[in-house]
């Protein structure tokens, strides 16, 4: 079932804005493609295609100095927008217009705290127009936490349809601190086409969370999933908020990353950072957990897997966005969304 083409012309996250310091790079394989991520001395991100284009040597073994990259071959520099910026062995009065020799820039932003590349397909160029980087919905620089980011071994279907599962929930998640398999009910929530995905619109929280009980005053949650594969969870209490960000970016067609992140503007739940981040970190250890013991049974072949019933509906969807959304860029097309309306029945 799992599909190996891609998602391009998508923003994914790379890595959260702390993972890059000011003045440094950081290497990472993104949809297959090898990119160099960094950070100039004015802070500004950036994202080059890590191959120099003299004898093909990743950038990533040269050094940096916060406005250029020197290659460890030959000391050919490139600035951060990958622009030819110098070559030791030609001589003061050579003519050669080295400006026109460049290694190929992807599209770079820091956004929410987070750092976003846009890919475009191998050896081709982004659009003109590209669509705005995904945001959180609510503003809230300040209360920014980045909890984990953890490779899975597995293909990015498997780990969107992992992300999206709610009916795993009391068997993998089984834990004092948030839910067990005693408290299992029937769940009802109604489900909404939105972007470039579908959304479960808000709605009270399920009362056998537990780690939703401590928080207190009038509770609402709104979870959104976009492709390429974005969870946005929106916890509103009173006029506060929560947002819980997990984003997937494919490495390769056998691995993942998932990177976590929080936004908070609740003093309280700030200061509780060290232990939300561990209860995170063992949340997603155990999704991993998971497919790891998955994968053993999906080696050797790609055998026919089973998607049934409402607790399912989601990953079904995934597929048909995913879908949708290959044929509108092979076609040129744009993408429509034509997810339904609907009201989704299961038990977790
Ligand atoms: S290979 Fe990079 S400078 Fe020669
Ligand atoms: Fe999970």
């Amino acid at each position: 079932m799992s599909d190996s083409s891609f998602l391009y012309n998508l923003w994914y996250v790379a890595a959260a804005g702390t993972q890059v310091e000011r003045g440094k790079t950081l290497a990472k394989t993104i949809l297959g493609q090898d990119v160099l991520l960094g950070r100039d001395k004015n802070g500004m991100v950036f994202a080059l295609r890590d191959f120099c284009p003299h004898r093909g040597i990743p950038l990533r073994y040269g050094k940096f100095d916060g406005e250029n990259v020197e290659c460890c071959y030959h000391g050919w520099c490139f600035n951060t927008a990958g622009q030819c910026t110098k070559i030791p062995s030609l001589l003061p009065d050579d003519t050669t217009d080295i400006s026109r020799i460049k290694t190929p820039s992807y599209p770079c932003h820091e956004v929410d705290g987070n750092i976003w590349v846009f890919i475009p397909p191998p050896k081709t160029k982004p659009p003109e127009q590209l669509p705005d980087v995904p945001s959180a919905p609510v503003a809230m620089r300040a209360g920014y936490f980045h909890v984990d980011s953890v490779v899975f071994p597995c293909a990015l279907d498997h780990a969107v349809i992992g992300l999206m599962d709610p009916s795993h929930g009391p068997f993998v998640h089984a834990s004092w601190w948030w839910r067990s398999r005693r408290s299992m009910h029937v769940k009802q929530k109604q489900f909404a086409p939105y972007g470039l995905g579908f959304q479960m619109v808000r709605h009270a929280p399920s009362s056998n969370s537990r780690a939703y009980k401590i928080l207190g005053g009038q509770r609402s949650t709104e979870i959104t999933f976009q492709l390429p594969g974005l969870r946005t969870e929106h916890i509103m209490i009173g006029d506060r908020h929560v947002v819980l960000l997990t984003a997937l970016t494919p490495i390769d067609e056998q691995r993942t990353e998932l990177h976590q992140f929080m936004y908070t503007d609740i003093g309280f739940i700030n200061a509780l950072r060290p232990l939300l981040t561990r209860f995170g970190k063992a949340f997603i250890r155990q999704d991993l957990d998971i497919v790891i013991k998955q994968q053993e049974g999906l080696k050797g072949g790609n055998p026919t897997l089973m998607l049934l019933g409402d607790s399912d509906a989601q990953a079904l969807w995934y597929y048909k966005l995913k879908k949708d959304y290959l044929e509108s860029q092979a076609n040129g097309v744009p993408f429509v969304n034509r997810i339904p309306e609907k009201l989704l029945r299961w038990q977790s």
